[in-house]
């Protein structure tokens, strides 16, 4: 195991944290995530300072090798990084001193502050989770089209109030979360354009007066633009927010799904069953088979709102410029990554495995009055019926009621 002990950033302090203060203070758990995306924006603003002729080639060399050295320690789990690190950054420059030396790895953190830093490695993590999130709401898509597909004749009430209210196909229904989880692709790739820009340049808040190039660290980055303004770079998190909005919008979706097919799999209804693989049973009831992975899905969808919350509450009062309090919005981030996520590949799972029954479908459709809209509509088509009837009440009252007058005070 590779250990230092940290302490890079406190030379002008006499004391250093105690044990709990540096525990609560520290962000290196939720930083793993970016370790590898922290090298990756080291490296680029590097390369970038050495064509500017801010780092010497051999510098240079010794920086980026011992930066692989580190990533390849990381790769072999071999990484073990404690609360005496503020956080992930100080950790990877305080090794890569270690490693090479103050004179040469002393250089790696010109024209750079954590807070432009952090701002990349996260921008760098979230843009490729979005990636992966629009990969699997596309798997999810392709699960109801070809679930749709085999159910074109399926006949099924559809329900408002919960009530039967006209009759359709059980494909009609699935499409409905097909065209909706399109667009929810849509919000993402959207929301991906904003979240896929360069903040590195931009400094503690105010930029750096070193030669730098941010269009070359762009290029090196794929980046598709700057962030332009340094104040905006370093203490915006709108992108984040928004990336916990297009999540939520998904997983109203998801949870209404799921609140559809928990009904629907109940004795009464029999429409579906859950696989036995995404059911589970009971302690005490073995005749019951639960849809438990689908409540699960729609209690997480909570979750997901709670972190877009816990995001928005944790901005609304902090000054521009960076607070740490702006550190805290990783944990609620990378929860709601990771749960829209895993949604998203059970529900896939679940709907590709769910067994339809057609049957009791049907069965539904033969013993309601459902039709009533249509046989309705075919009178106004066939025999030019006015659609609407008046009530009783207002037959008694021979026509029209009488509006109704205001009272006196
Ligand atoms: N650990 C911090 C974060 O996650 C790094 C950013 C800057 N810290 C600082 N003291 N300026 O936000």
């Amino acid at each position: 195991m590779v250990s230092l002990t940290g302490s890079l950033f406190r030379s002008r302090l006499d004391k250093r944290f105690d044990d709990r203060t540096a525990r609560f203070h520290t962000s290196v758990v939720e930083d793993l995530r970016i370790f590898e995306d922290d090298i990756d924006g080291t490296e680029a603003h590097d390369i970038m300072l050495h064509e500017q002729g801010v780092i010497p080639l051999e510098a240079l060399k010794l920086i980026l090798s011992a930066l692989e050295e580190i990533r390849g320690e990381w790769r072999r789990g071999e990484v073990e990084i404690g609360a005496e690190f503020e956080d992930i950054h100080e950790y990877i420059e305080a090794r890569v001193i270690k490693k090479i030396g103050i004179e040469a790895g002393g250089m790696l953190h010109t024209g750079r502050s954590r807070n432009d830093q952090v701002m990349v490695d996260v921008r760098l993590r979230v843009r490729d989770e979005i990636l992966e999130m629009g990969e699997r709401v596309l798997d999810f898509v392709e699960a109801l089209l070809e679930k749709a597909d085999r159910h074109r004749e399926t006949v099924m009430i559809l329900y408002t109030h919960g009530q039967h209210a006209q009759i359709g196909t059980f494909a009609h229904y699935l499409m409905a979360y097909a065209d909706a989880l399109l667009r929810d692709f849509q919000r993402l790739m959207d929301c991906y354009g904003r979240v896929n820009r360069n903040p590195l340049g931009s400094g503690p808040v105010g930029g750096t007066s070193i030669n730098i190039d941010r269009g070359r660290t762009t290029e090196l980055l794929g980046f598709d633009g700057l962030v332009e303004n340094s104040i905006d770079a370093t203490s915006g998190r709108d992108w984040a927010i928004e990336t916990a909005s297009v999540s939520a919008i998904l997983m109203s979706h998801l949870s209404r799904v799921a609140a559809d097919l928990i009904e629907w799999s109940t004795a009464e209804f029999g429409y579906v069953e859950v696989a036995d693989e995404y059911s589970s049973s009971s302690s005490i009831m073995p005749q019951k088979k639960n849809p438990s992975t689908l409540e699960l899905i729609r209690g997480k969808t909570g979750e997901v709102y709670g972190a877009l919350m816990e995001l928005l509450t944790m901005v609304k009062g902090v000054p521009s410029g960076y607070y740490q309090d702006l550190q805290g919005t990783k944990p609620p981030l990378w929860r709601c990554l990771d749960t829209v996520k895993t949604c998203l590949e059970v529900m896939t799972g679940i709907i590709s495995t769910l067994k339809v029954r057609e049957g009791r479908m049907r069965e539904a459709v033969e013993g309601s009055l459902a039709i009533a809209l249509d046989v309705a509509e075919g009178l106004v088509a066939e025999k030019g019926l006015p659609l609407a009837r008046r009530g009783p009440r207002e037959e008694d009252a021979g026509g029209g009621r009488e509006p109704p007058r205001p009272q006196a005070g």
